[in-house]
């Protein structure tokens, strides 16, 4: 199949799933909003839904980008404060493997999705089908680090095997990319990730990382398209198909 054709197959799988998602919104919500592709499909759907009448949700944005994107669909945003909750957050996500781990930051918003993932009473991811994977791994691991830290960050992200590459800014290359925090983003290629868990202490124990991109026990659960097809997966339980799912937050 052409690359260009297949393009447009995962795109509309990444506006199927983001339409799906609507049907786990409720009146009332406080809503977490992803970043990315598949989260923009999102954002300007729930925009058209509160246009129409059909519910009313108050959001804050993983990142700038979204944040702009929901503004300029009318969605109402609430700034962070202490004790916000939110009882959805809708993201995309890099990989999806077993047990919904996750391979998150391909867009550089790890850190902000992270925060709101973990303030979250529900996390959905919504993806394409070229994004469910049986090991977590072979899609670069991003990091956020603290330009101060970046040498040894590197020389430590080496020695576990991840040859780390510095994230370039794709209008001003070579200048590095920068988060919306003005961090630098580093992507890992361990390759395979046989031990996400373990990995993930031992990220959190090099000075200067921010936070990685690894998604562990936050999912509550994922729409996936893969053609025509919708599928939700869950923790510990077999993938239904999403027409005739009814466990809704
Ligand atoms: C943004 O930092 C990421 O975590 C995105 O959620 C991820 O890269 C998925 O992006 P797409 O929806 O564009 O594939």
């Amino acid at each position: 199949m052409a690359s260009s054709e297949n393009q447009g197959r995962i795109d509309k799988e990444k506006q199927r799933a983001a339409a799906q998602a609507l049907r786990w919104v409720r009146d009332g919500m406080l809503v977490g909003l992803g970043s990315g592709s598949t989260a923009a499909y999102f954002i300007q759907l729930l925009g058209d839904a509160l246009r129409a009448g059909q519910f009313q949700v108050q959001a804050t944005a993983t990142s700038l980008a979204s944040e702009v994107l929901a503004r300029s669909v009318g969605i109402p945003l609430v700034e962070p404060r202490r004790g916000l909750r939110f009882d959805l957050t809708v993201d995309g996500a890099d990989e999806i493997g077993p047990q919904l781990a996750l391979i998150k930051g391909g867009g550089g918003a790890l850190l902000r999705e992270k925060v709101l993932a973990t303030a979250s009473d529900y996390l959905l991811i919504i993806a394409d089908s070229s994004k469910l994977v049986p090991q977590l791994g072979h899609f670069p691991l991003p990091l956020e680090v603290v330009p101060f830290a970046l040498p040894w960050v590197l020389d430590a992200i080496a020695q576990l095997g991840g040859d780390p590459t510095v994230r370039l800014d794709k209008k001003k290359a070579p200048q590095p990319a920068l988060s919306d925090q003005g961090n630098l983003l580093i992507d890992c290629h361990f390759k395979s990730l046989p031990d996400p868990a373990e990995l993930a202490l031992q990220l959190q124990a090099i000075p200067g990382i921010v936070e990685h991109g690894l998604f562990l026990g936050l999912a509550r659960a994922a729409i996936v398209a893969q053609d025509e097809k919708l599928v939700v997966h869950r923790l510990g339980a077999e993938p239904v198909d999403a027409a005739g799912f009814e466990e809704l937050p």
